[in-house]
C-alpha cells in the first residue's frame, strides 16, 4: 500500500520550510513594532462560531467547513479562517476589560482549512498570517492595519502590488443597498447562473463577484454600493481615503469588490499581486476589512473591529513570481573531520562543545573517508574545518583550516576549548 498526503495539503519539507520561517520571521518583527501580539486559538471550533461569524449562506460555512460530530456528539469545524476564533476568544477572555490596552491589537499564523478545489496557490489546508484589531473606530485603524499588510510584503521585496478597497457601510447602508441590488437584478434573474440565482435571495451581495460570464455582463450595470452609503458610512470611507492619500498609499477603489464572508462592513480592502511571474494572471495575496458588530455577535461589547489576512502558499509563490530568493540554509560555521576508529569520542565532544557555545558543527557518522568528509564540509560550505586523525589525538592537537583562505594551523586541544572564539574569527 503507498500512502499518499491528502489531496490539497502540503509537506513542507527542509530546503523549503526556511521560506516559511522567513515569512514568519518578517511577521514577527514587523508586528512587533506596530505593537501586535500573538494569540493562538485551537485548530478547531465549535460549528456556531464560525457559521455565525462568517455566514451560513457563504460558501466557506455552506460548501468549505470540515465539519464533524466529535465522540461525545458536538458539533466542531475546523477552522476556515482566523478572525472568527480571534473574536471568541477575545469576547471569552474578557480582553475588552480595563486592564487591558486599547485598542487590543494581535496576530496568528497558522493552518486553515477549507474543503475547495485545489489548484496553484488553493489548498485544503493552507497557512494564513493575519492580524486583528479590536475596540477603536478611528479610520486610522483601517490605514494602519491596510499599511501594515503593504509592508509586509515589501520588506520582503515584493514591487507589483495593488490595493483595492471598497466600502460596504454601515448596517443600515447595507441593507438598503441589498434591496437595491434585489429589485436590479430580478428581471434577470432566468439569466443568472443556477449560483447567482440561489444567491439573489440569500446573499445577493455575493452575485457581484461571481466568477460566471453569464453573470458578470449583468452585473456590469448594477448599482454601485458606494450610491448607498448613509451619510455617517461616506464619511467614514472619505476618511480612510484621505488618511491613505496623506500617506501617499496608493489605490483604487472597486465598487463590485464585496468579499465572501458576511461579517464585513465599511471598509474592505485587497491586496493583488500582478508579478511578472504571474503572467497577467492576478492574484490576492492579502484580504481583510472592517467587521463592527461581529465581536456583539458573539457575545462581547459593541466594540469594532478591523483586521486582514495573508496566505503563507500565495506569499510564497509570490515572492517566486517576483524573482525574490530567500536564504534557505543555516550556515554551518565548523565541520569537525575525524580520521580513523579511535577519534569517534573526541570529534563528538568538539562538535558538542562549539554547539554549546553557540556556533553550529556537525561531523561524519557514516564512517566515510577523510576526502568525502571534506567533500561534506564543502557541500554544506563550512567556513572552518577542524581535522582530528589518530597521530593528532595521540599528540592532542587538531588542525583547523579557515575555508575562505586556506589558511591551516596546528593548535593544541587546550586551546580548542578554552580560546576557540578568536580561533574561529573571520
Ligand atoms: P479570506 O479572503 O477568506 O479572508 O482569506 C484571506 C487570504 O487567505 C486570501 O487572500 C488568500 O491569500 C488566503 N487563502 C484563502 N483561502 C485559501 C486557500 N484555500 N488556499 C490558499 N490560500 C488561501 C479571511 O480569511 C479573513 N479572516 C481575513 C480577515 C481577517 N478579515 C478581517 N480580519
Amino acid at each position: 500500500m503507498k500512502y499518499q498526503k491528502p489531496k490539497g495539503t502540503q509537506d513542507i519539507l527542509p530546503g523549503e520550510v526556511e521560506k516559511w520561517q522567513f515569512l514568519e520571521k518578517t511577521a514577527r518583527e514587523l508586528f512587533g513594532r506596530y505593537q501586535f501580539h500573538e494569540i493562538r486559538t485551537p485548530i478547531f471550533e465549535h460549528y456556531e462560531v464560525i457559521a455565525r461569524s462568517v455566514g451560513d449562506t457563504t460558501d466557506i460555512v455552506s460548501k468549505e467547513m470540515y465539519d464533524f460530530y466529535d465522540k461525545g456528539d458536538r458539533h466542531v469545524t475546523l477552522r476556515p479562517e482566523g478572525t472568527a476564533p480571534t473574536v471568541r476568544a477575545f469576547v471569552e477572555h474578557k480582553l475588552f476589560g480595563p486592564e487591558y490596552q486599547k485598542p487590543y491589537k494581535t496576530f496568528y499564523m497558522g493552518p486553515m482549512f477549507r474543503y475547495e478545489r485545489p489548484q496553484a496557490g488553493r489548498m485544503r489546508q493552507f497557512h494564513q498570517i493575519g492580524v486583528e484589531v479590536f475596540g477603536s473606530d478611528n479610520p486610522a485603524v483601517d490605514v494602519e492595519t491596510i499599511m501594515m499588510a503593504m509592508e509586509f510584503y515589501q520588506s520582503l521585496g515584493v514591487k507589483h502590488l495593488e490595493l483595492v478597497i471598497n466600502s460596504l457601510g454601515d448596517k443600515e447602508s447595507r441593507a438598503t443597498y441589498r434591496q437595491a441590488l434585489i429589485d436590479y437584478l430580478e428581471p434577470f434573474e432566468n439569466q443568472l447562473s443556477e449560483d447567482s440565482k440561489r444567491r439573489l435571495h440569500e446573499n445577493p451581495l455575493r452575485v457581484l463577484d461571481s466568477k460566471e460570464e453569464q453573470d458578470k455582463e449583468i452585473v456590469l450595470n448594477a448599482p454601485s454600493i458606494l450610491d448607498y452609503l448613509n451619510e455617517s458610512s461616506s464619511a467614514y470611507f472619505n476618511q480612510v481615503r484621505e488618511l491613505l492619500d496623506e500617506l501617499d498609499i496608493s489605490y483604487t477603489i472597486d465598487h463590485r469588490m464585496v468579499r465572501g464572508l458576511d461579517y464585513y462592513n465599511h471598509t474592505i480592502f485587497e491586496i493583488m499581486s500582478a508579478a511578472p511571474g504571474f503572467q497577467g494572471a492576478i492574484t490576492t495575496v492579502c484580504a481583510g476589512g472592517r467587521y463592527n458588530g461581529l465581536v456583539e455577535e458573539l457575545g462581547g461589547p459593541d466594540v469594532g473591529g478591523i483586521g486582514f489576512a495573508l496566505g503563507m502558499e500565495r506569499a510564497i509563490i509570490t515572492l517566486e513570481a517576483e524573482g525574490i530568493t530567500i536564504p534557505t540554509s543555516q550556515p554551518l560555521d565548523v565541520y569537525v573531520v575525524g580520521i580513523g576508529d579511535r577519534t569517534n569520542g573526541a570529534t563528538l565532544k568538539l562538535v558538542s562543545h562549539l554547539r554549546k557555545l553557540g556556533y553550529s558543527a556537525d561531523r561524519d557518522y557514516m564512517n566515510r573517508s577523510a576526502k568525502a568528509q571534506f567533500k561534506s564540509a564543502n557541500k554544506q560550505q563550512a567556513s572552518f574545518v577542524i581535522t582530528i586523525g589518530e597521530d593528532e589525538l595521540d599528540k592532542q592537537v587538531a588542525q583547523i583550516k579557515h575555508m575562505g583562505t586556506g589558511e591551516q594551523q596546528t593548535v593544541p586541544f587546550t586551546e580548542l576549548y578554552q580560546d576557540i572564539n578568536s580561533l574561529l574569527k573571520q
